[in-house]
């Protein structure tokens, strides 16, 4: 019988790809979104490209009896993948209650409704701003990095989210959890029918790229040139959306599974660390198209430095990112253009 996943946050830019994928893989998908930071529409594209469209329920999860109403009106779901969260680091560090109310208490209902609506298996999205800085003989890190305090409210939501998750699977609650901590995740679905629709100004480099390579911002700032790097410009490990939702199958394969470890931890990345400059470069060699930009000042709270040692992931959960970074960016620019054609921006 075909399995069913609740996914939080599914109309979401990485929940909708990664229902795309558990889709294609098989799975039926119910989504569980409060459209607090996305779109009804979604939906569409993600029929667009599996021709189903996944069960939607718009619930906040913070409500407990709305919550198990979800788990009374869908008794068969079998792993959880919790996407649903507030992510805006700035705006964490304005309304901090705000941030641990919604990212916690969430959890909590998903985690305290498990048992008793007999659901084995919760994949968490953590970040790999849980390595905070890592030393440079740590890097590329690993899942055994220590974890160092959160410079900001969301981040600490994703340690504190880990920490329970941790304490109740220890406490012997029967289920399993496996915590994926992503680095970058970039780019948009091959089709375009799906990619990352920022509210407002963007935060996150990308799409302040491709706004600005179309003309809905003037000029990326990019964030400091004087960092400990070969250029100057801060590193990342920039990874597909794609390969990253495909993770999230593999994980909710290996959760569900018999005999595997009732708690694992998988950082998922490339492996490669790629500087702004590079990818601004790369994005003009992708798309043909100039990115108008100039050096800013560094921002506040910004990591120098970090990319992930992905072998655990490769080697355990038999999954490896695939993609070109040339390939995101132009998949990214090709979601640009198709937001503008369908008037959204
Ligand atoms: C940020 C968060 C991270 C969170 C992630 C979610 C911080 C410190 N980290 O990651 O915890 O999980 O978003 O999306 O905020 N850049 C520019 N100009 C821009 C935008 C970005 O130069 O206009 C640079 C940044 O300085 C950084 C790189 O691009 O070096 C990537 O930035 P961004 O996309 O915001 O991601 P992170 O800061 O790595």
């Amino acid at each position: 019988m075909k399995k069913t996943i609740l996914v939080t946050g599914g109309t979401g830019y990485i929940g909708s790809h990664t229902t795309v994928e558990l889709q294609q893989a098989g799975y039926d998908v119910v989504i569980a979104d409060n459209l607090s930071n996305s779109n009804i529409n979604v939906l569409d594209g993600i029929e667009k490209i599996t021709g189903v469209r996944p069960a939607f329920e718009k619930i906040d999860l913070q409500d407990r009896e709305a919550t198990e109403n979800l788990f009374k009106k869908y008794p068969h779901i079998d792993g959880i993948i919790h996407f649903a969260a507030s992510k805006a680091v700035g705006e964490s560090v304005e309304k901090p209650l705000m941030y641990y109310r919604n990212n916690i208490v969430s959890l909590i209902n998903l985690l305290e409704l498990m048992p008793q609506y007999n659901v084995g298996g919760i994949i968490f999205s953590s970040s790999c701003t849980v390595y905070g800085q890592p030393t440079e003989e740590n890097l590329p890190v690993t899942e055994q990095a220590p974890i160092q305090k959160a410079l900001s409210p969301y981040g600490n939501t994703k340690q504190i989210n880990e920490e329970i998750i941790q304490d109740y699977v220890h406490s012997g609650a029967p289920i399993k959890s496996i915590i994926l901590r992503y680095f970058n995740p970039i780019g948009a679905h091959p089709t375009a029918n799906i990619g990352e629709l920022p509210n407002g100004v963007p935060m996150n480099l990308i799409p302040f790229v491709t706004q600005t390579a179309i003309g809905v911002r003037k000029q990326l700032k990019i964030f400091g040139n004087d960092y400990g790097t070969p250029d100057g410009t801060c590193i990342r490990d920039y990874i597909y959306v794609v390969d990253l939702a495909k993770a999230h199958v593999k994980a909710m394969a290996r959760v569900l599974g018999e005999d595997t470890p009732a708690i694992e931890y998988f950082n998922v990345g490339t492996g490669k660390g790629v500087s702004t400059l590079e990818v601004v470069q790369a994005f003009e060699k992708a798309t043909g198209v100039k990115v108008n930009w100039e050096y800013a000042p560094r921002r506040e709270g910004d990591i120098e430095k970090v990319w992930g040692n992905v072998d655990h992931a490769n080697q355990v959960l038999g999954w490896k990112a695939e993609a070109k970074l040339e390939d995101v960016l132009a998949s990214a620019w090709k979601w640009q253009l198709k937001l503008r054609e369908d008037g959204v921006m």
